[in-house]
């Protein structure tokens, strides 16, 4: 039997890769003792457990995972109440709303930075442009000051370390919850105010929407922002530099991308297969679920593997392989990736930001080839992942000739 490194350990974190292989190959259901927790890591279960067919999982986990630093989000709903709140505020992230309202803010945010520095000739990509972009288009969206950027930043990173804080540090804990109140603070003053006198922006919206009688309290509302904040911006980040990073060091397939535009969506589909943004989600069974490889008895912490799932050679061939040409994927539509990959799970929790974010890598990834058309690796430079939790290039300088505009 081959040794599968923890999860915790600095040999997964420098490459989760390989261990994921063993793990779907000889151990595809592990009891992991730190995080109290089956880890699951072959696509038909991770499938199964976020389709939830048998009604056999909750997001029970979320009470602890995400209430302490977000408040009660709609990862935590389930059922009838679930099913209002994301009527609530699913409109806004797709159709007419996306197209007509928060298309010209996403394009008009990206230009921002690239403009920064489109004569500069050199620039890390993730530094000047991919940690920045997602933040400001959903404080843009939402009508917040995009002056406190450094703030929201510091905000859902303390946010995300508290949800990947797998091995319990007290520091990283603390931060979270600081952040939540923190977060309070600042937002309920902006709520009421936006009750008062509502605008277009995506928080006025909020404020007055209504689904059978329904409304949202300034709480629910405060901590829909939070999820926001750090669902939309330290995946899309993410996202954003990986597609990047797996283009620049896959030159053929970087030079038939800025030839053809319409292969963006491939290219953003196959990044998500092949370097998910978020590499683990949780879940609680309800009941006892058989999955490869046991047994797990009711109220269990189960942890979806999404890395793993994606690169299972039952569902991909060559799976290792960055591939935008691949014919087991669809056409990239954001939709359809619910067939592609797991980066955006599937089930009752798809991610309601998917064809956000699809639009977001699309203008940001087309901005970017335009100002930057012969963009390349710094010399000498090999990009590097960070990140177990979520996980994404750590920088990545570049150098190109800037065009006259
Ligand atoms: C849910 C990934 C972008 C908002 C999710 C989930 C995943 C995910 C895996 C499921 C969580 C679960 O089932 O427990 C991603 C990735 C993104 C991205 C990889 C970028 C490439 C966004 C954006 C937004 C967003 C841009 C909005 C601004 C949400 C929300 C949920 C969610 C609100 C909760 C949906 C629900 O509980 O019904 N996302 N996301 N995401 N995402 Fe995203």
């Amino acid at each position: 039997v081959q040794q599968v490194p923890d999860i915790l350990s600095p040999q997964f974190a420098a490459d989760p890769y390989s261990a994921y292989r063993v793990m779907r190959e000889s151990a595809p259901l592990i009891w992991h003792e730190p995080t109290q927790s089956y880890l699951v890591s072959r696509y038909q279960d991770v499938e199964r457990v976020f389709k939830d067919r048998e009604a056999a999982f909750t997001t029970d986990n979320y009470n602890w995972q995400v209430e302490p630093v977000h408040g009660r989000t709609i990862l935590q709903l389930s059922g009838r109440e679930h099913a209002v709140r994301r009527a609530l505020v699913a409109p806004a992230f797709r159709g007419r709303d996306l197209e007509e309202h928060f298309l010209p803010v996403i394009e008009r945010n990206s230009r921002e930075l690239v403009d920064g520095f489109r004569d500069r000739g050199a620039v890390d990509l993730v530094d000047a442009y991919a940690t920045r972009f997602p933040v400001n288009v959903i404080a843009d969206m939402l009508g917040l000051d995009k002056a406190d950027h450094d703030r929201f930043h510091r905000w859902y990173t303390a946010v995300i370390d508290f949800l990947g804080n797998l091995s319990g540090d007290p520091e990283v804990a603390a931060r979270g919850e600081r952040t939540r109140v923190e977060f309070a603070e600042y937002m309920f003053p902006i709520i009421r105010e936006r009750r008062g006198n509502p605008g277009d922006d995506l928080l006025s919206k909020l404020c007055v929407a209504e689904v059978d009688g329904v409304r949202m309290s300034d709480e629910d509302i405060k901590a829909f922002c939070s999820l926001l904040l750090a669902a939309g911006g330290e995946t899309t980040d993410k996202a954003i530099a990986g597609i990047f990073a797996n283009l620049l060091t896959h030159p053929e397939q970087l030079a038939a991308v800025r030839a053809d535009r319409s292969l963006i969506p491939k290219a953003f589909a196959e990044t998500l297969r092949y370097t998910p943004p978020v590499h683990m989600i949780m879940r609680q069974s309800a009941t006892e679920v058989t999955l490869s490889g046991g047994t797990i008895p009711a109220g269990a912490t189960v942890t979806c593997l999404i890395g793993a799932a994606n690169r299972d050679e039952q569902r991909y061939r060559d799976p290792d392989r960055f591939d935008i040409h691949r014919d087991d994927l669809s056409t990239g539509n954001a939709f359809s990736a619910a067939a592609d990959h797991l980066a955006f799970a599937l089930g009752r929790h798809f991610c309601v930001g998917a064809l956000l974010a699809k639009a977001e890598v699309e203008t940001g990834v087309g901005q970017l080839l335009d100002a930057m058309p012969d963009v390349r690796l710094a010399d000498g430079f090999d990009p590097v992942e960070q990140g177990v939790f979520t996980r994404g290039p750590k920088s990545l300088p570049v150098t190109f000739t800037p065009v006259a505009t």
